[in-house]
């Protein structure tokens, strides 16, 4: 079992499933092998049974106070997916897209639990939580869910699909990957809970590129609105990704305190060539913005919106 489990939690994958037909790697049978009895077969919210936030995460106030703001973005986000994801089942103007969605919907319900429990993990206590996420719930993040959940509740396809699979999720997983490379080696429990989170967060962008191609293809009239909304919409994403950069420990300041600690500051991984450990607020700024767009505008491409830009948060 051991074995399998290290297959299982090996790099996420990196490719989206190979289809041209949206159908074929997007139906139940297909979520039913490649998650459930798959990549998250033995895990426990998950993780692997026993695994734990290491204890420093707890006792060091700084750092305890960083795990807790992350993980309450990342929970307000799966929120914002899971009210997205079942809303847009009614709005579905097909039923292969309703059953998508439908597992998609599952998906999120299980990234709202596993991030929520790992804040009861680093001690908020059930009547806490709601204050803990309003308390650090980022105010762009906030604003971006608000946007997306209007067009869901017009019940507008187009628009919900593009704000969640495209611009969310296609940001969001960018994300995932590089908290997974960064707590690989010191946090394995946090890093399996991101991979399955990964493994998923592809799937569902692989469908708004699959699906919403075909639909701006059949409805040329909706592009001009479409790309406001991209526009506004990555103002948003990308002005919480500043924010969370900005706030917290630096790197380095995280190294002093794991030194200070007396714990052997563990390397951290690698994300696009950048030594996580050891770049500014800027460098990681930086290098998460310029991956995250220039993926973005080729998947706007392929879908055929032209990309707009923000202004620069
Ligand atoms: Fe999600
Ligand atoms: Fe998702």
């Amino acid at each position: 079992m051991a074995r399998r489990l290290r297959t299982q939690f090996g790099a996420p994958p990196s490719e989206e499933p190979a289809v041209t037909d949206f159908l074929k790697g997007y139906d139940i049978q297909y979520w039913l092998e490649s998650a459930p009895q798959g990549y998250l077969e033995d895990t426990e919210y998950g993780h692997l049974a026993g695994e734990e936030e290491p204890a420093i995460l707890r006792e060091n106030e700084v750092l305890h106070e960083q795990a807790i703001r992350s993980t309450v973005q990342l929970v307000l986000g799966e929120r914002c997916a899971l009210a997205a994801s079942s809303g847009l089942i009614n709005a579905a103007p097909d039923e292969a897209s309703k059953r998508f969605l439908a597992t998609q919907t599952l998906d999120e319900a299980r990234h709202v639990e596993v991030f929520t429990r790992r804040l009861h993990d680093l001690g908020v206590g059930k009547a806490e939580l709601e204050s803990t996420l309003t308390e650090y719930g980022n105010p762009n993040l906030v604003r971006f869910a608000e946007l997306l959940l209007e067009k869901v509740d017009q019940k507008d396809f187009v628009a919900g699909v593009v704000g969640q699979n495209v611009i969310l999720e296609g940001m969001a997983f960018r994300v995932f990957e590089m908290l997974h490379a960064a707590n690989e080696a010191t946090n394995p429990k946090f890093a399996h809970t991101l991979s399955g989170t990964i493994a998923d967060e592809r799937r569902h962008v692989g469908f708004g590129e699959n699906r919403i191609g075909s639909l701006i293809r059949e409805n040329p009239d909706r592009k001009p609105d479409i790309e406001r909304l991209q526009r506004e919409m990555s103002y948003y994403m990308l002005a919480t990704f500043g924010d969370a950069f900005r706030q917290g420990p630096t790197p380095e300041q995280v190294n002093q305190i794991l030194e200070k600690e007396g714990v052997k500051p563990e390397r951290q991984g690698e994300w696009q060539g950048v030594r996580l450990s050891q770049a500014t607020p800027e460098e990681l700024e930086g290098v998460l913005g310029d991956t995250i767009l220039k993926e973005f505008k080729l998947r706007l491409e392929r879908i055929g919106i032209e990309y707009q830009t923000p202004i620069r948060p």
